[in-house]
């Protein structure tokens, strides 16, 4: 967890205040400190900068503010214009610092925004630019990253609220709705080794394959996973309360759709909508973003896509390797080979697993049972590949890949490790035996099995004796 930023300076305003104000006590009549008092402490402590904004003071400096805490996925509509704000972010790796505000915008509205930026009790106001992601596929809202930049004079701000220029402040500051900034320090060293990032979980029940991938994750070297929840059934929600009580799975939710009318496909003309797919390209940001300092590296996929390294047996050994041949601080794309679900393990297969009729009443995919890829598209497709990456050396991501980063990304051959989509792929030429049996899931089966199980069992999802 990213530590929400105290406010030292405030708690040791309160002090001071309380101190001077029981001076005062003693000394004089309560109702002039009441009326003089407050404010003279602030100036004297903070001279005021910004002389047109009054600086909000009170006994509870906290008080005069709506603060949005925690999640910073808060979906905060811009008065006077059609924007949603997601997060903020301290962008410590621009020339001149800023705070980035990840936002959905409507791509044909002209909106001048301005950000009121607070240090200790003090607002700055700058002018933003806004910069619309071009992966909008056609939808009417877009992802954009709003930019404030910093003052000298407020260079670490711990809140922003981003308002319309059109619209005059609000003259009481207070019913501004003000964003939690966040990655204030720019660390070095990280909690996880390795962060994934689950976009947008919309009507989930596939719980036997999330369990799966959970612990299968974890086994490459994974120790934290983002999960942008909409909603999901109460089964896969007893797995997601399991697995955040053990400190792997940080669910977001994801309410996107009480704002717009998201799409539930990647292009207006298959579902027409807002914006695309659920909005994933905002929560796939926001992901980047909140795993920047958190973690070493970040891996873009879905639950259903697993990336497999084939010369060694986790993500923590198939990094270095893909250091040395393709340079550091880039991200690293994975070939995708659809495993279609419709097709399962039959005899005579290589190995059978005969554990796995216990799991035939737990509701979702056994991947297990299906390791038969379907061949290489005779032009090779390139844009269905999935990431991992420094996130440190990422501006923005798009579904697949970065969108502008300082390394861009490099093909892993596929020899060296592939990505395994597992899903039901609907009507299909297919014949069975033009399927081609890649058994490197199989490696891990019996580690799979047992750790599966007891996530199972200790979920009520198995029987209690089953083992
Ligand atoms: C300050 O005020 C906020 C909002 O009214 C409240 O939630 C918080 O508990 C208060 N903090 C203290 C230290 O009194
Ligand atoms: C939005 O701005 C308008 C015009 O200033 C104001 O009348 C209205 O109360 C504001 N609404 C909210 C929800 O702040
Ligand atoms: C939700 O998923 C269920 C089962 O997979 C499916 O039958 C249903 O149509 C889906 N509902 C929506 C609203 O997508
Ligand atoms: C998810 O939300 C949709 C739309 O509101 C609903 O139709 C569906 O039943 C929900 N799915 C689950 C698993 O609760
Ligand atoms: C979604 O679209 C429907 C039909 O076009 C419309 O009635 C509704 O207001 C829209 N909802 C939102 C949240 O924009
Ligand atoms: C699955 O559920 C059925 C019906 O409740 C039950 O008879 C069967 O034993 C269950 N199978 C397993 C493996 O738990």
């Amino acid at each position: 967890m990213t530590p929400i930023p105290k406010l030292p300076t405030l708690e040791k305003l309160k002090w001071v205040y309380s101190l001077v104000l029981a001076v005062f006590c003693v000394s004089a009549a309560v109702w002039m400190i009441r009326s003089d008092g407050i404010f003279q402490i602030s100036s004297l402590t903070y001279p005021v900068l910004q002389p047109s904004v009054t600086p909000t003071v009170a006994q509870n400096m906290t008080a005069g503010f709506k603060v949005l805490r925690g999640q910073p996925a808060s979906l905060v509509r811009v008065n006077g214009s059609r924007t949603l704000l997601i997060s903020a972010y301290l962008e410590h790796r621009t020339r001149t610092k800023k705070v980035l505000v990840i936002a959905i915008m409507f791509r044909k509205e002209k909106v001048s925004l301005q950000c009121s930026l607070r240090c200790r009790e003090q607002l700055h106001v700058s002018r933003a630019s806004v910069d619309i992601h071009w992966d909008h596929f056609g939808f009417p809202y877009g992802t954009a990253d709003v930019s404030c930049p910093l003052p000298p004079a407020c260079q670490a701000p711990t809140h922003v609220a981003v308002t319309s220029a059109a619209i005059r402040n609000p003259a009481d500051q207070s019913d501004m709705e003000y964003l939690e900034v966040w990655n204030q320090r720019a660390l070095t060293s990280f909690p996880y080794t390795f962060t994934s990032c689950f976009s947008t979980m919309y009507n989930y029940t596939n719980v036997l394959q999330l369990v799966q991938s959970l612990e299968m994750l974890q086994f490459l070297g994974v120790n934290r996973v983002v999960i942008y929840k909409m909603n999901c059934s109460a089964e896969t929600q007893r797995v997601l309360d399991y697995y955040s009580d053990k400190g792997l799975v940080e669910v977001v939710p994801w309410s996107l759709s009480k704002y717009l009318n998201v799409s539930r496909r990647a292009k207006p003309d298959q579902d027409p909508g807002d914006i695309h797919y659920f909005g994933q390209i905002p929560a796939l940001n926001d992901c980047l973003y909140r795993s920047m300092y958190r973690s070493k590296y970040v891996a873009l996929h879905d639950p259903d896509e697993l990336i497999l390294p084939q010369l060694v047996n986790s993500w923590v050994e198939l990094l270095p390797l893909l250091e040395r041949k393709y340079g550091v601080n880039k991200c690293y794309k994975f070939e995708n080979n659809w495993v279609p679900s419709e097709f399962a393990l039959t005899p005579p297969a290589p190995q059978t697993l005969p554990q796995l009729d216990r799991w035939q009443n737990v509701s979702g995919v056994n991947i297990l049972n299906h390791v038969y890829i379907e061949p290489a598209p005779r032009k090779p497709v390139f844009n269905n590949y999935k990431i991992i990456t420094n996130p440190r050396s990422v501006y923005s991501v798009t579904v697949h890949g970065v969108l502008r980063s300082q390394g861009g990304c490099a093909w892993t051959d596929r020899r060296i490790a592939r990505m395994y989509h597992v899903k039901p792929r609907g009507q299909t030429e297919l014949k069975p035996e033009q399927l081609i049996y890649d058994g490197r899931l199989l490696k891990y089966s019996s580690r799979l099995v047992s750790a599966v199980n007891i996530v199972l069992r200790d979920n009520g999802l198995l029987p209690k004796d089953a083992m």
